[in-house]
């Protein structure tokens, strides 16, 4: 029988793993509520059984989202999270209670909650010289430069009654255009799509380049003013007077003394915030006097003098009719659920994800199920969960299925991934079609067919593959339903012409997993020619910034396979770029040939960032972390201690700025 210390240690195990999805993955498997119900279960039990009280549960910490490749900053006040409900009633009580504790008068700000990743900034005389993420609560990652980028958030104060020292949070967000256009982007060239907007703009704070982040176009709310010489007691004065210094503070912003304006607050917020640019997922209330928080404390977590109302994700019930398998072109096999149409925050859905195949079986979902459907900040529905209490007539359990849908290969999934796909990548037709559509694709190769062209050409048996593009004649194409000869010609010019694509989108072309347009770019940089890409090392790869071991094994393995390389020596042979043009050359030397650099701390002449694409164009190597076969460490301000005596106890030459300068 499943006792109680059974039941407890499920549950912090469950949520263990789905905090690791969420904070580290960046890829939330369920809802925040479901996930909240199950925390407070947990709360719950502890709270009843403190007799198996435990430090290491995931009740006792906050998230962290910290990144090895940033400095790490103590916050000078902790970032506490915020206790929430989803309980109009547990409003009711903590206002009540707050009444009860102050005894006399309060106000109440009602603010919306705004649905990004948290970020402190300090300003010391009017100028921004640091932000911090939260991390896990008490250190987080600094990540000024790629904060700079970020346009609403000043770099210098307007007026001159500002402390001269203070800090100010808030939360930086992926407006929702900019959000829906990042993900065509990836969708196009086959990098994971990003869950939501908040995964979206954490994603971006944590890039090493900041000039990516600067494209990304994020945008900011700050809600929070902290430090010893505030200019008012109230929180609400306070903000407006930031606003006067040139933040952006929402106007979505009322100071209540009375439940009911607090609820009036919410009632119209849960319907105007979808007219918002960005996503918010609820309200917070928060006692305005500092003198009173002070007076009401905190718990170890969050505020007693705030809590956060959330709102529900929009979700709704229909019946499950059947389950498709989709291939992709990489081969990745989606379970679709076909749906009973049903009405969803304005649109009929009909379609949904099932995610993959360890939540099928997990929902332990049944054809004719009634399940729940949710469309939060996901650009496509998802199926969060069965209503097994309506279940009267049991229809046949949905199974994972074994074999590719589309050419019967038994499908395969690598360790550590939930995904299942067709390893037949030359032979089954929609991977084949796939890929030769991303080749001729406007990012790619610019040939001008679509989707039904390359159909029809397959089917035809005219191309099997990218290359057979270069070898058709228009006599081959003309005798094809809908075409003319003189379009015929057209295309075959249109195809003669790509062969002049520079090396780094004939790179995208080729379609290796995970090598997007960015990527494509940074790896031709790095490897001036096919060949050197081919031949490079793991370590090689990995030294290069922006690329991972993700990424790393990817190309890998992609080149061993000896049908890619045939497929790019036929490319080469019908003339396409396979090396860095000459002008891309012009400002390139050897002089670092073979040399590996390992860069650490903080410069002041040139960005991180421009001194390892100097690096790179100068022939030499960037590694992450110091080892014997490093031979220069490029040392800034405020060098890890640790890798300093690493360094020394190699034997490894610290250079400084200047001296490397010098050196190219
Ligand atoms: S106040 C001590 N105000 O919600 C109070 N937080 O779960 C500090 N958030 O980490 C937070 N909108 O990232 C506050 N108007 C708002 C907010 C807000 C969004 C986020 C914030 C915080 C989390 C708490």
């Amino acid at each position: 029988m499943e006792t109680i210390k059974d039941k407890i240690e499920a549950l912090r195990k469950e949520i263990e793993r789905l905090n690791y999805s969420y904070y580290v993955l960046s890829q939330p498997e369920i809802s925040d509520f479901e996930f909240d119900k199950s925390l407070k279960e947990l709360e719950r039990l502890e709270t009843a059984y403190p007799e198996y009280f435990d430090p290491h549960s995931p009740t006792q910490r906050v998230g962290s989202d910290i990144n090895k490749n940033f400095v790490q900053v103590e916050h000078v006040y902790p970032m506490l999270s915020l206790s929430n409900t989803y309980s109009e009633g547990e409003i009711t009580d903590f206002y009540n209670r707050t009444r009860k504790s102050l005894n006399e008068d309060f106000e109440i700000v009602c603010e919306l909650k705004y649905d990004g990743t948290s970020i402190s900034l300090i300003y010391e005389n009017g100028l921004l010289i640091r932000a911090i993420t939260r991390g896990d609560g008490v250190r987080g990652d600094d990540v000024t430069a790629n904060v700079r980028t970020i346009n609403s958030i000043p770099l210098k104060l307007h007026g001159k009654d500002y402390p001269a020292l203070f800090e100010i949070r808030g939360e930086v967000l992926l407006p929702w255009k900019v959000f829906d256009k990042l993900n065509e982007e990836r969708a196009e060239a086959d990098e994971a799509l990003f869950a939501n907007p908040r995964n979206a703009a954490s994603g971006t704070l944590k890039l090493q380049n900041p000039a990516t982040v600067a494209s990304r176009r994020l945008d900011s709310y700050l809600y929070y003013l902290l430090g010893e010489n505030l200019p008012a007691d109230g929180h609400y004065e306070n903000l407006e007077k930031a606003k006067s210094w040139g933040f952006k503070i929402s106007d979505a912003m009322k100071k209540c003394r009375t439940l009911d304006e607090v609820f009036d607050f919410i009632n119209y917020w849960n319907e105007e915030r979808k007219n918002q640019p960005v996503a918010t997922d609820g309200i917070v209330l928060k006692v305005n006097s500092a003198r009173q928080q002070l007076n009401l404390g905190w718990t170890a977590k969050s505020p007693r003098w705030a809590i956060a109302y959330k709102f529900q994700a929009e979700s709704a019930e229909t019946r499950l009719n059947s389950v498709d398998f989709q291939v992709g072109r990489t081969g990745t096999v989606t379970p679709v659920a076909n749906l009973e149409p049903v009405l969803l925050s304005g649109t009929i859905v009909k379609r949904a994800s099932l995610h993959n195949a360890d939540i099928i079986s997990n929902f332990d979902i049944h054809l004719g199920d009634l399940c729940y459907v949710e469309k939060g900040g996901e650009i496509i529905p998802k199926i969060t969960g069965v209503n097994k209490e309506a279940r009267f007539m049991i229809g046949d359990k949905v199974h994972f299925i074994k074999n590719c849908p589309e050419c019967g290969t038994p499908l395969v999934r690598e360790k550590g991934e939930a995904a299942w796909y067709c390893p037949n990548h030359f032979g089954c037709p929609p991977q084949i079609k796939g890929m030769i559509e991303h080749f001729v694709s406007r990012k790619a190769m610019y040939i001008n067919i679509g989707e039904e062209t390359v159909n029809q050409f397959y089917n035809a048996g005219l191309i099997k593959n990218a290359a057979d593009l270069y070898e058709l004649k228009a006599g081959d194409i003309f005798k094809l339903e809908r075409w003319a000869e003189k379009s015929a010609r057209n295309f075959v010019e249109s195809v003669r012409e790509s062969v002049q694509v520079p090396y780094e989108r004939v790179l995208y072309a080729l379609g290796i997993r995970y090598v997007g347009e960015t990527v494509a770019k940074r790896l031709a940089n790095a490897f001036h020619s096919i060949d050197d890409l081919i031949h490079a090392a793991y370590e090689q790869l990995i030294g290069v910034d922006e690329i991972g071991e993700v990424i790393a094994r990817s190309v890998i393995h992609y080149f061993s396979i000896e049908s890619n390389r045939v497929l790019v020596e036929r490319l080469k042979s019908y003339g396409l770029q396979f090396a860095l043009g000459e002008d891309a050359l012009a400002d390139k030397t050897d002089i670092l040939n073979g040399q590996t650099f390992v860069i650490s701390g903080t410069f002041s002449l040139h960005s991180r960032d421009e001194y390892k694409t100097l690096i790179e164009k100068n022939g030499g190597k960037n590694v992450a972390a110091v080892s014997a076969k490093t031979n220069y460490i490029l040392a800034g301000e405020n060098m890890g201690p640790a890798k300093l005596e690493k360094a020394q106890k190699l034997g490894v030459k610290i250079i400084s700025e200047e001296d490397f300068l010098k050196m190219i």
